[in-house]
């Protein structure tokens, strides 16, 4: 092999190993084996030659081109490794670091006030039941002593499914019903849930929470019924209570009252607000439910809890609950 060539190979060796990049690497490789390359130059220059130099020219020409080749490859190979290792270090993700600080999730204000009542109730001996949503008219209505043609049922905007044989429930009361068909008395329950009227204003909206409270035994009286609720909402609000049972009418109970709170003991200012009905359970109600009214004595309440929410947050308009507004339910968290 004559020096010239042997000079051609080390360069060219030397330019291949020191291609940083592909298209460098690209670039010797078309200037010595492309077309127009170097060693494709001498390959084709041969015929010029002496026919007794052609033969051993041309193999060192050859035996050039092959480890150029090679070396081609070879450092091909190694620029995409190494390319392909930078683009993994690159794009891979550390799934050991701590997350980005999202905000952790909170309790709405209704159901932070609904498992309060529940707790302040559990400890006064009502064990939380439950009832459905969807109701007929003999639990809503019949068995609550309101029949077919009572005006009672205009107080309540219903919502009818089904023709009017069924019902999305206006109150917690049927729960009262399903309780003692179900139970013998000694019964204390509370039952919270959804309840729903064609009604919507700042202070009422078609879907609300009401919370039943239903005691029956051998004996009860209204002065238990006064004493429980004092004591309950006193838990609830935190502090002593003015209260008035004012008389009042509802079809399931007799006498029936609603409950008052004097809005100065509460720092809300002037005024009585209406926080809950009650009552005792009416005769017809347990007969209708199979207790027997001459063995067994009831009381019954039903409260919003929406209202509760209210006067316990400082919430003026109910609608606020349910706007899904994060300014708003971020304070409860
Ligand atoms: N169900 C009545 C209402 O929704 C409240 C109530 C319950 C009154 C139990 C008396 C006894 O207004």
């Amino acid at each position: 092999m004559t020096t010239e060539l042997e000079q051609l190979r080390d360069q060219a060796l030397s330019d291949i190993a020191g291609a940083e990049d592909l298209q460098t690497l690209d670039e010797h490789r078309v200037a010595l084996l492309g077309k127009k390359g170097e060693i494709t130059a001498r390959l084709k220059s041969l015929g010029s030659l002496p026919a007794e130099e052609r033969k051993s020219a041309g193999a060192a020409i050859n035996d050039i081109k092959r480890t150029l080749a090679q070396a081609i490859e070879e450092r091909r190979e190694a620029l995409q490794q190494q390319q392909f290792a930078e683009r993994m270090a690159r794009e891979s993700v550390d799934v050991t670091l701590p997350g980005r600080g999202e905000r952790p999730g909170a309790m709405h204000p209704i159901t932070l006030t609904r498992r309060r009542i529940e707790a302040l109730f559990g400890q006064r001996g009502f064990e939380a039941v439950e009832g459905p949503e969807i109701e007929d008219d003999y639990h809503n209505f019949e068995a609550l002593n309101v029949p077919p043609d009572h005006p009672a049922r205009a107080m309540q905007d219903t919502f009818y499914l089904d023709a009017g044989r069924l019902l999305l429930r206006t109150h917690t009361s049927p729960v009262q019903i399903r309780t003692m068909e179900n139970r013998q008395p000694p019964i204390r329950v509370i039952a919270p849930g959804r309840v729903y009227r064609c009604d919507s204003d700042r202070t009422h909206s078609p879907m609300f929470h009401q919370v039943e409270g239903l005691y029956v035994a051998p004996r009860v009286s209204f002065a238990e019924l006064r004493a429980e609720l004092q004591s309950f909402l006193e838990a609830f609000f935190e502090t002593d209570l003015k209260l008035r049972f004012r008389p009042s009418y509802f079809p399931f109970t007799e006498p029936s009252a609603e409950v008052d709170i004097d809005g100065r003991s509460l720092g809300t200012g002037a005024g009585w607000m209406e926080v809950l009905g009650c009552g005792m359970v009416h005769p017809n109600v347990l007969n209708a439910a199979g207790v027997d009214s001459q063995r067994y004595a009831g009381y019954a309440f039903g409260m919003g809890i929406e209202r509760l929410a209210m006067l316990r947050y400082g919430v003026t308009d109910l609608r606020q609950f349910y706007n899904n507004d994060l300014r708003m339910l971020a304070q409860f968290a």
